[in-house]
């Protein structure tokens, strides 16, 4: 049977609601909440009452442009964790409300299951055993797959996610929020050996990373330096710092691709739109002789159409999640076991 699936993200600060049909994207409607730019980072509570604001309109922007009546859908995807609590809630509640309106069964997401879905979006060809690498504002991990809803995660940052170490870059720079996006463009025209920034090297735990030493060193730099000299030599800073965030994350990937002996790789997250981070993997990965899977730009950053995808494979498992169900701030990516296929 067919799935008509309403996904819905509010994890954050973007509102989002997309229909899929299985594994094509009728609709995927995204509002960044541009208030927090100024804060220069998230404000749970404005996020958390700017998605109550928005959440309906969103909704039916996505069934409208779906050309999707309500009546058509058969089920209903929400994330709930993790991610801000009160802004989960707005879409977790809206969902189940959804759902029990028109009796059709309701699953909780994990944000992180749905950022590797998005990938899938993209290339429904994904072979397994898969290893992927997500990499967002708050999670940097490394996530190996033997088949579909199983994971294992075989490294993760100890401290800073490196989202978190461009964003926090990016506003000891006195750039914008968000830092990523910024960083990569300034880095295009810069020189990035022009300082050699830290690569954090850890002890044990060969696949894990370290980003809070990276951002220490950017402020101890400009402190240094002085703000005239970090203006005049912005873009080669800018493309300094970013080759040594997306260094180790390379480095680390295709060492446990080559470990682990899986057939593919895949990038997934915000940070996974890096120009960077996906030129330089895609150079390592054909040198493996791997397939390497990127997701489509629209689907690394935080969307509702990944949280539909991984609906849609949890649904097709028998899978539904009870009325009840909370919202979880650090919820954990867990494997399904007993698969009903
Ligand atoms: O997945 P996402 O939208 O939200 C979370 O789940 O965290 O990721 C947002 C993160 C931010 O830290 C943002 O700066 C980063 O992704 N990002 C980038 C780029 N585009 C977004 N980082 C580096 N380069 C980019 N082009
Ligand atoms: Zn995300």
């Amino acid at each position: 049977m067919k799935q008509m699936v309403l996904g819905i993200e509010s994890s954050c600060d973007e509102t989002s609601a997309a229909i899929i049909e299985d594994n094509v994207v009728l609709s995927n409607i995204v509002s960044s909440q541009e208030i927090h730019a100024k804060f220069g980072g998230v404000v749970p509570e404005l996020a958390s009452r700017a998605h109550i604001r928005l959440i309906t309109m969103i909704i039916d922007q996505a069934l409208k442009k779906a050309g999707v009546d309500k009546s058509d859908l058969t089920g209903i995807a929400v994330t709930h964790g993790p991610g801000l609590v009160g802004a989960l809630l707005v879409g977790l509640s809206f969902g189940k409300g959804l759902s029990t309106a028109l009796k059709i069964p309701f699953i909780g997401i994990n944000h992180i299951e749905g950022h590797i879905y998005g990938n899938f979006l993209t290339n429904p060809q994904i072979n397994f055993p898969h290893l992927c690498l997500i990499v967002s504002g708050g999670h940097t991990q490394i996530v190996l797959m033997e088949r579909h809803l199983d994971y294992q995660i075989i490294g993760k940052t100890r401290d800073d996610a490196v989202g978190e170490a461009f964003d926090k870059g990016s506003k000891l720079l006195g750039l914008g929020y968000p830092g990523g996006p910024l960083i990569d463009n300034l880095s295009k025209k810069g020189n990035d050996s022009f300082h050699t920034f830290p690569r954090a090297v850890l002890k044990n735990g060969p696949f894990d990373f370290s980003y809070s030493g990276l951002k220490t060193s950017l402020l101890v730099y400009i402190e240094s330096r002085g703000k005239t000299f970090v203006q005049k030599h912005l873009s080669d800073i800018c493309a300094s710092y970013q080759k040594a965030a997306i260094e180790v994350l390379v480095k680390k990937t295709i060492r446990a691709a080559m470990e682990y002996n899986v057939k593919s790789v895949g990038i997934a997250g915000g940070v996974a739109a890096n120009s960077l981070l996906r030129s330089w993997m895609a150079e390592e990965i054909k040198n493996l002789n791997k397939n390497f899977y990127v997701p489509g730009m629209s689907y690394c950053t935080d969307n509702a159409a990944m949280i539909a995808r991984a609906g849609v494979e949890r649904f097709k498992h028998g899978m539904t999640s009870p009325l009840d169900l909370n919202a979880f701030p650090s919820l954990p990516l867990e494997s399904i076991e007993n698969l009903n296929v």
